[in-house]
């Protein structure tokens, strides 16, 4: 029996170890899922607190239920540790660190370097490991690679190694782990195999490509898909609202269409740890190949934009009231930077605060998702969303469509609103008639 066979008998007897290195939104999903499918499972992260909670049976994740952790953990399936050792009893390992971008809008590569050289040095023979940190084309031929063979053991044939992007949508019920396809890109045909079978111990569907650099390349087509036709409708939403349009009944009416359009609805700015920090990394890679990816840039320049454009809208809405931001309340809902989540990374309602800040306004926030959080150098907490509260500011924004409010109540107790969102669309016209500036 070769090599690959042998792995696979391993893998359908559940007697695989399995290592998730990061135990972030991405990887303690993946942890949780190995776990619950009997492999034993072990999450490595550099956060002493996350450890902690997990081996306390409790998920920091919200898609991630604090029950199902507690039983893996009871059940001794699920554990965590910020013990790099833990790799020498690993036999299948993912990692799941962050890749932001650096000051100059660069790759920061240096939790996937940190990560790999942590392996590197207790890497043995039939090793499985997969890269999901979303990155550049290259990143595992190029960088992954090579530290790991300074261990002098080849990859492809004394151990497996594949890039697998990972597609998490944070907050989505209807597409997990579980039902999400999953593509596959490893550095030779006996990579790819074993870590694809891996996968599919846990995902439905498993879609193999002839390269981790195809791999690598397809979650950037599909997050650049995703920043470039958001950044067309909010130039949409700009060239609308010029024309004297609703650019939120424009979109409902295209989507009548039954082909050749998928809508995309405008905002204050794309937030996230994705859309508006992986296009870059292509760019810049591209960059470095004297090729200026043109799409990639002014859709990140439109949609960075955004944050100024509707602080022009509060601005317009206020003078119409005789005010001016300097001095006026300004009240902004959500913070997180999409609905129903607790995820501020990247979120344009920071910078709508900061900039709002700037000018002189006094702002407060709610979100029913973030108790508390660090904005413009200042540590808040939540206002309590009463109706005292709609009353005593001159202006309220909602930046984030969280569907647990109730839009009816601050629609009739706020005496402006500034709708980023089209939130209010089910609102009777008589409430919020006079008072309502949209996108
Ligand atoms: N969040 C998403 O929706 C999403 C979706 C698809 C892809 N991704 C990609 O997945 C990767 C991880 O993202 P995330 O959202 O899970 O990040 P995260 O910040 O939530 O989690 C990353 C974890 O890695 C840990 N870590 C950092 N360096 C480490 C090291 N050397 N060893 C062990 N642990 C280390 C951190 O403490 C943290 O807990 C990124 O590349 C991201 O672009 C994220």
């Amino acid at each position: 029996m070769g090599k690959v066979e042998e792995l696979k008998k391993k893998i359908d007897r559940k007697e695989l170890k399995i290592g998730i290195i990061g135990l972030g939104y991405v990887g303690l999903p993946l942890a949780v899922e190995f776990a619950k499918a009997g492999f034993d499972t072990v999450g490595i992260d550099i956060d002493p607190k996350k450890v902690y909670t997990i081996n306390r049976g409790e998920s920091y994740i919200p898609d991630v239920p604090s029950d199902e952790v507690k039983q893996l953990v009871e059940m001794q399936k699920l554990k965590a540790t910020q013990d790099y050792s833990e790799i020498e009893a690993i036999d299948a390992i993912f990692v799941c660190v962050p890749t932001p971008l650096s000051k100059t809008k660069d790759p920061d590569m240096r939790f996937v370097i940190q990560a790999v050289k942590s392996i590197k040095d207790r890497l043995r023979e039939g090793h499985i490991i997969s890269l999901e940190s979303t990155t550049y084309p290259g990143t595992t031929e190029e960088i992954v690679q090579p530290i790991l063979e300074e261990s002098g053991l080849k990859a492809g044939k004394d151990f497996y190694l594949a890039f697998s992007p990972e597609r998490i949508d944070p907050g989505n019920k209807k597409f997990t782990v579980k039902n999400t396809p999953k593509v596959v890109g490893g550095v030779n045909p006996d990579s790819t195999e074993i870590v694809a079978y891996l996968y599919s111990q846990i995902i439905n569907e498993v879609v193999k490509v002839s390269s981790p650099k195809a791999a690598e390349m397809t979650k950037l087509l599909e997050n650049t898909f995703r920043s470039v036709n958001i950044a067309l409708v909010n130039e949409f939403a700009i060239m609308c609202d010029i024309l004297g349009i609703d650019v939120w009944e424009v979109i409902d009416a295209a989507s009548t269409k039954p082909f050749g359009f998928m809508k995309f609805y405008p905002g204050p700015g794309i937030g996230g740890h994705c859309i508006p920090i992986d296009p870059l990394y292509l760019s810049w890679k591209l960059k470095t190949l004297n090729y200026n990816a043109r799409f990639i840039e002014l859709a990140s320049e439109i949609n960075t934009n955004m944050p100024r454009y509707v602080v022009q809208k509060i601005a317009d809405a206020l003078n119409e009231k005789q005010k001016s931001i300097k001095g006026s309340k300004i009240l902004i809902l959500g913070i997180a930077y999409k609905k129903d989540i607790n995820d501020l990374r990247e979120s344009p309602a920071i910078d709508i605060i900061r900039l709002l800040e700037e000018k002189g306004a006094y702002v407060e926030y709610n979100d029913p998702y973030v108790p508390n959080a660090m904005i413009n150098g200042k540590m808040r907490e939540s206002a309590n969303l009463t109706k005292e509260l709609l009353e005593s500011f001159d202006c309220v924004v909602i930046t984030t469509d969280h569907s647990n409010y109730d839009y009816e109540f601050i629609a009739r107790h706020a005496k402006l609103i500034v709708d980023t969102k089209n939130a209010l669309k089910k609102v009777p016209m008589d409430i919020k008639e006079g008072k309502l500036y949209k996108l």
